[in-house]
């Protein structure tokens, strides 16, 4: 069995599509799972996936990018294709966790293992952009990447090169409580919307990103000095300017005000918007606190985690 973790956007999300940078977490207590058996009752591969709602052959839907992402990784492993992959996530689909990277980086983690190969975090993440392509349309490659990575990491789209990834420092463990809003969205919706605003103006929507751009590189700073309520004023910000983006939601402002009235040191919505999670940054001791006052304010689900402190290096794998 191979596993793949969930992320966060800690900063950045949207601007990064337009190349700025931005912040990823993951979330390793929050995971998706692949488990590969054999299966010689066919020829064609089978993707069994109960929390997705289905078991299908690739054969039988091809245009699904899980499908697409087995064909070319048993083909270019030389696997052999008589095989049943089940997919398990904990992760929210369309919640801005980064649930498809998730189950991608780990059908890809479990297939290579099967084949005795291992590959640099980077090529994995190569690999499940592809597919990440399959549902977001125009993906910046951050999740998949700091799915693969599993390490804090800065990302930033580079014209005519690979993207920028370096590792991030990471001074003082950071309490987050995510808040669900409960309402499903896919990242290429509030994606192709700004897309559509941008073309229409981009003359603001650049400006936007630029101030994103600052935002991020602050954040950069007050995650290796240590400075949390910074780093609290610059999630605040961020949501502000997601606002101004036009990805943000009635859900998502009562959750992020509703964290704040609680305590917490800043919070924003995170990931894609319209729908899905938001993060508050709180110091340990009101944690418990904000998640009561998130539920009192509709979220349907919360979850305390920690980021823990982090080297700025990747370590060799
Ligand atoms: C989604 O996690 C982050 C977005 O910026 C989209 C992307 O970067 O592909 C909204």
């Amino acid at each position: 069995m191979a596993t793949a973790p969930a992320k966060l956007i800690l900063c950045g999300e949207h601007a990064v599509v337009y190349g700025r940078p931005a912040i990823a977490l993951p979330l390793a207590d929050v995971r998706a799972t692949a488990t590969v058996t054999a299966n010689y009752s066919t020829n064609e591969s089978i993707i069994n996936a109960p929390d997705l709602g289905g078991r299908w052959s690739i054969a039988e839907r091809p245009d699904d990018p899980l499908s697409g992402l087995v064909k070319t990784v048993i083909e270019r492993f030389g696997i052999s294709p008589q095989i049943e992959i089940t997919i398990r996530s904990a992760i929210p689909i369309a919640s801005g966790m980064g649930s498809g990277a998730a189950i991608a980086t780990a059908i890809v983690r479990e297939l290579l293992a099967l084949s005795g190969q291992t590959l640099p975090p980077a090529v994995i993440a190569g690999l499940v952009y592809e597919s990440e392509r399959g549902y977001h349309g125009t993906p910046s490659g951050i999740d998949n990447t700091v799915v693969a990575f599993e390490q804090p990491i800065w990302f930033q789209r580079r014209p005519n090169l690979p993207p920028l990834i370096e590792p991030v420092a990471i001074n003082v463990p950071l309490t987050f409580v995510v808040g669900d809003t409960g309402i499903r969205s896919p990242t290429r919706l509030p994606v192709g919307a700004v897309r559509e605003r941008w073309q229409a103006d981009p003359v603001r929507y650049e400006a936007l990103f630029d101030q994103v751009a600052a935002l991020v590189v602050a954040a950069r700073e007050a995650l290796a000095t240590g400075d949390v309520p910074a780093l609290g004023h610059l999630l605040n910000t961020n949501h502000e300017l997601l606002r101004e983006i036009g990805v943000s939601s009635t859900e998502l402002d009562q959750l992020t005000a509703a964290a704040c009235a609680a305590g917490a040191l800043g919070a924003k919505l995170a990931g894609g918007g319209w729908g899905g999670v938001m993060i508050a940054l709180t110091t340990p001791d009101r944690a418990t606190d904000i998640a009561t006052a998130l539920r009192a304010a509709g979220a349907t689900n919360t979850l305390v985690t920690t980021i823990a402190p982090a080297a700025a290096f990747f370590p060799d794998r």
